[in-house]
Formats: C-alpha cells, structure tokens, sequence
C-alpha cells in the first residue's frame, strides 16, 4: 500500500468506529488542568465561579458592586460599577510585569515579509494612536471603524479605542467598500482606521481610493490610513483636514496615554453578524464580562502556558480574530503568529511552514480549512516538521469525523486532543467544548458546556427533548460574555434572542442534540443564515443585493450542503422581462450577477449556482416558501406544497436544478 492508501485505510477505519478518543496520555501527563472539579465548582455557584475567574485573571481598578445584576433581564449586568480597562489588560500589566520583550505577533506578510512585535512595541503604538484619536476628539463612546488587512496595527486600533473609551467596529477584510460604509454608516461611526490599499494573492486592491467616494456626506469625521498593502509601501490619496497618515501621526504623537476610567459595562466594540433579515446585526460587547470569558476559555481550552506559541487561523474581521487572535491571547500575555495572507498562497504549505518556523505549539482553525488541506494531500505537510505541535482547535462549523481524524493523524500525528469550540458571534467565547486535559473528544460532537455555562435542547414550545432528540440549542443562563444587546436596537435584540422563550433562555439559532452523556452535536442553523466556510451570511442579504441589479424581479437564495465549504449558496432568480438587460445571454448574466452580489457585499457572498426561474414558490398570500427550495436543492421530499398558489412552479425549478 502507498502512504496516501494506508492513511485512507486508517481514517476509513477510525471514523465508522466512531470511538471517543481519549487525550494522549503525554498531553494530559503535563497539562494543567486533569479533573473536572471547575465543572463542579461552577455547577454549583455559576456566578461565583465567575467572579473568581474575573478576579483572578484580570487587574480591576475598581472592585466591582454586584456580580451579576439580572434584574432588568435580558439586559443582564456582569461585574455591575468594576472599574477596567481592556488595553491596560492586554498590554501594560505585561509590560510593567518586565515581560515588554515578549513577542506578541510574529508576523508573516504574503510576500514573506517578517516582523515581530513585542508588548512593549504594541503598546507604544497603541498610546500613540490612542492620542491621535484623542486629539481628534474621539473619546468615551464613539465609534471607530477599522477596515485593515491582517497587519499588527489592526491589534493596536483595536487596543487604541479600548484604552479611550472608544467602540471599535472592525469589517472583515474580504467585506466590499460598500459594505464598510454601510457599516459605519449604520453604527455612526466617527473615524475609520484603514489602509492604503490590501494585498490578496498577489494583487493589489486600493482600498482608500476605492473607500473615498462613499466616505463623502458620511458620520466621518477622520479617517487615519497606514500607508501600506500589506508591508508594501503605498501612497492613498488624502482629504486635507479629515484624513492622516498613520505612520507620521503616530510619530508626532505623545507616547503616553491614560487609559480612559471605563468600567466593566462599556461597550468594547461592535460586530456586525448576519441574521435573519437584510440589515446586519450589530453585535455589541461590553469589556469586564467579555474579557473574563475570553481571558477564562484561552486558557483552559487551550491549556495555555506561558512558553506556548500560538496560531489561530481566523481573520480578525470575525468574531474569532477579536476573541481569540487579540483579547484572549492578549489578555494571558501570549506570543501569536499572525499570518496575512490566504493558506493557499504563496504556496499551499505555508500554515505547516510558519508553524514550523516558529515552532508554534496550538494551532486553530476552520473545518473548512482542514477539508481544503486534505485535498491538497497530506504529503504537503511531512514536508515540515510540525512536531512543536501539542494542541489542535477547530472552529464556526460541524467537522465531519473523517476530516476530524484526518487533523489528528496528519497535522497532530496523534500527539494531540482537538477541541472542537462551540460559540457564537453573540456568546463572544466558547461556551461548548472539550477542555483537553479532562474530557474525552467524541470526534463529530464539540463536547460538553464548559464550567459555569448552561444549555439545553428544547422544543418549538421551549419544552426540553429526551437526550439524542434534535430541537433547538438554548442557553438557560446568562454567562460572562454574552452580548449586551444589539447596537442602538434594543427591541431587535429582546426580538432576536429573547422572545421565543422568555428572557431567561437565549435562542440560539442552532439545530442540536445532546446525547445522554451530554455531549453536543450541532446540526445547523434554524434560521435564515448560511455558514460558507465557516463565514456567517444571510439569506435575506444575497437576495437583497440580487434584487438590486436592475435585470432581477425576485430572488430568493437558500444554502445547500457543500462537502468542502459545508455550505453553499443557491440563489433562484426571476428575471425582470421588461428590463434591458433581460434577453442576455444566460451565461454571462449569471457571471454578471455574481459580481454583482461580489461588490455589494464581498465575494465570500457570491452564489455558487444561479437558476433562472419564471416564478418563486409563493403561498397564496405571497410569501416565498423557502423550505421548498431548500428542501429541493438538497434533494429531499419537497413536503407540503399544498399551500402553494402554483403548485407547478416547483415542477419547473426541480426540472432546472437537475439540469
Ligand atoms: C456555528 C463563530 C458546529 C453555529 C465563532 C453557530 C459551529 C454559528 C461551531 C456562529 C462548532 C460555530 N461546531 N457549529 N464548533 N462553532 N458554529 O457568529 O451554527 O460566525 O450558531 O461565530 O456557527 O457563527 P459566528
């Protein structure tokens, strides 16, 4: 048998055994945590647990009034009058601790550009851009923009709002311009920290110049741009009096800053997340309760030491990049590698090849990630040595058992246990997980809730289903990170989360079940929003960019299985027949309308296929039944169709689909 035959044969063999695996005996020999007495501490006194956590890893100035304050729920209150502040955590306390020398990022540009960043030099420059903002009058409360690539000054504008006061809200790199002023439109930004331009596989994109008309008439009053794609040197074009070079301003600034007296409920920042309509939600997080999750599940998912050299995979733009590539590793005094380019470029080895360099020991990442590295052959990474190696992550997705074994064996070589972290945008940390010293990885299912958090699967009537029933993933007690409420729409956030089962159980959107040994094993998503590798997107957002091309009548788009991306988005159009554009060759309004979505939004939201349909199935009063489509592309019963003001239609789309 070839190599490539008897690994096919093990993982063949591993995944229809369908086995718990237990961490390696070597693992748990030098982990630090090997029972589950916090899992039983936290049961039995949640909050207190907590207010130890929050205690013991972060410095207060203030000591806090009340742990937690439920009595405006779902408005809950962690660590209620403590005084904190983020970049004082993440920063200054390392620093004043004699550690100023340690490396927080390892950088690493597409073109094999290097640079290492020590605490000292990252707080340097985030007091220097704290006072530029300051003396753009910027300060408690206001929001900032950053729109950067995957450079080490993305980790200082985000410490810089924090250390002031300041809301950051950071839009994913791969999100189009149009996008980025949506979002700051909608949040009221007051500046925005950006970048001349973005390197992305070797091409260049002039993100400044291109942001420029859109920033015209907007809440922007300063816009702050390094001059750089990626570590090439590029110069944008500048607005006298609103714009200003981030390299000379940091220069001429004063290099100490005092931090800004916030407390434990000031906002930190907002995330924009897709839900169930087309206007994104603006997740916001407050600082005492987010820090404590973030600061409490780093270290022990990933049984975090001080020598670790760590690797997370995610861009900062997510959800997991604030969490897990800036606050949590931050916070515990970390050295990170941080990489700005795609993993396939310039080479498909590059993650094993800077893992190897640096001789990183976690590293996290994506199912979808692992299941692109397992096409690419496994003979890509013997070529490094990965034996620095001593914990795996895996994050945003269910990964399939195969793919689970695949990244023990490869990229672990079977030294190390693979956590498998189950959160949200909303949760801001895990909440569902193996901790890596104790539990047994079950490989398919995240594992279990981890200390001091709370779930449960229930059913449409909130009622708790018997063990191994899939229903819906509900969180029945308020943990540390959880969201404040959405920005500036309180009633949306109660709408969203709360008013399915009342205020004391969040909805979480996910289908699930728990299995009696009260492991979890999500599903998908209940509601309108799809996971194309890993990235949360909308429904209602693709067909709303879809209908704005002047050829579309109406769309409705649905998310289907995809074996590489775990889904993908089909989109089924009507064609507006009085438009000029509607006697177009098919083909090339397809590739039109793909670019389209790619512009309004970003290209991780362009449908992978496009159906032209004479009409959508409707219900007699109008409404697109979505269900049926979904239920067609995935090739299941279609269901009752009964209710359809034209049955017939769904006969034409099934004729189209099997084309
Ligand atoms: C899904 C990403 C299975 C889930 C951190 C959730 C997962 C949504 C996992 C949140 C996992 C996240 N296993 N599914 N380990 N982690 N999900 O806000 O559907 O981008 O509701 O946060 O991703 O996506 P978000």
């Amino acid at each position: 048998m070839t190599t490539q035959q008897s690994l096919e044969a093990l993982l063949t063999a591993r995944t229809s055994a369908g086995e718990d695996v237990p961490p390696p005996a070597a693992f748990v020999a030098a982990a630090t945590e090997t029972d589950d007495s916090a899992r039983e501490r936290a049961a039995a006194d949640p909050v207190g647990f907590w207010g130890e956590q929050a205690k013991d890893l972060l410095d207060w100035t203030r000591p806090w009034d009340e742990t937690l304050d439920e009595s405006n729920a779902p408005f809950y209150r962690w660590f209620k009058g403590g005084g904190i502040n983020a970049s004082t955590n993440a920063l200054d306390r390392h620093v004043a601790a004699g550690r100023g020398d340690k490396v927080a990022f390892h950088w690493a540009g597409e073109e094999g550009e290097t640079r290492d960043v020590t605490y000292a030099e990252l707080l340097d420059t985030t007091e220097r851009l704290a006072n530029v903002l300051r003396s753009r009058g910027i300060g408690q409360g206001d929001v900032v923009g950053i729109f950067l690539p995957m450079v080490p000054e993305v980790a200082a504008a985000m410490l810089a709002c924090a250390r002031i006061g300041a809301i950051h809200n950071v839009v994913f790199g791969g999100f189009s311009v149009e996008s980025v002023a949506e979002r700051m439109e909608v949040s009221s930004a007051k500046a925005l920290i950006t970048a001349a331009g973005a390197r992305r596989k070797g091409k260049f994109a002039e993100t400044k110049k291109q942001l420029d008309p859109l920033l015209e008439d907007s809440t922007i009053e300063t816009v702050i741009v390094v001059p750089i794609a990626g570590d090439t040197p590029l110069q944008a074009p500048m607005k006298e009096g609103r714009d200003l070079d981030f390299t000379e301003a940091i220069a001429a600034a004063d290099p100490h800053c005092e931090p800004a007296d916030t407390d434990a409920e000031t906002p930190l920042f907002i995330l924009y997340s897709s839900g169930s309509t087309a206007k994104p939600k603006g997740i916001l997080h407050g600082t005492g309760g987010y820090l404590t999750g973030v600061a409490w599940t780093f270290r022990h998912q990933f049984d975090f030491k001080d020598d670790d050299v760590y690797f997370c995979s995610a861009d900062v733009g997510w959800v997991t990049g604030h969490s897990y590539m800036v606050y949590g590793p931050l916070v515990n005094g970390a050295t990170s590698v941080m990489y700005e380019g795609a993993p396939d470029y310039p080479h498909k080895g590059i993650w094993w090849e800077l893992i190897e360099r640096h001789k990183a020991t976690i590293f996290y990442t994506a199912p979808t990630a692992i299941r692109a590295c397992m096409k690419w052959g496994a003979e890509l990474i013997g070529e490094h040595d990965l034996s620095s190696l001593r914990l795996l992550g895996t994050v945003g997705e269910p990964i399939n058992p195969k793919a689970w074994h695949w990244y023990s064996e490869v990229v672990g070589g079977g030294r190390c246990p693979i956590v498998d972290t189950w959160w949200q945008t909303e949760t801001g940390h895990t909440m569902v997980t193996t901790l890596p010293g104790v539990d047994d990885a079950r490989p398919g299912s995240c594992g279990r809730p981890l200390p001091g958090v709370s779930i449960e699967v229930v059913d449409e009537d909130g009622k708790p289903v018997e063990a191994g029933t899939q229903g819906l993933l509900t969180v029945t007690k308020p943990w540390p990170g959880m969201l404040q409420t959405l920005h500036g729409d309180d009633d949306r956030y109660v709408s969203t989360y709360f008013e399915k089962f009342g205020k004391d159980r969040y909805f979480v959107g996910d289908f699930a079940r728990l299995d009696p040994d009260g492991y979890l094993w999500v599903i998908g998503r209940a509601d309108d929003v799809i996971k194309v590798s890993g990235h949360r997107l909308s429904t209602a957002e693709v067909e709303s960019a879809l209908v704005s091309h002047p050829a579309v009548a109406e769309a409705a788009v649905v998310g289907m299985h995809d074996d590489d991306t775990g889904q993908a988005i089909v989109a089924f159009v009507t064609i507006d027949g009085a438009a000029e554009e509607a006697g177009r060759d098919q083909d090339e309004l397809i590739a039109d309308l793909r670019e389209h979505v790619a512009g309004r939004i970003g290209k991780l939201a362009r449908p992978k296929a496009i159906h032209f349909t004479p009409d959508l199935p409707k219900t007699r009063s109008g409404k697109i039944m979505r269900r049926i489509l979904r239920n067609l592309v995935e090739g299941k019963d279609l269901g009752d169709t009964s209710t359809l003001k034209d049955p017939a239609i769904v006969d034409e789309i099934a004729a189209q689909v099997r084309d």
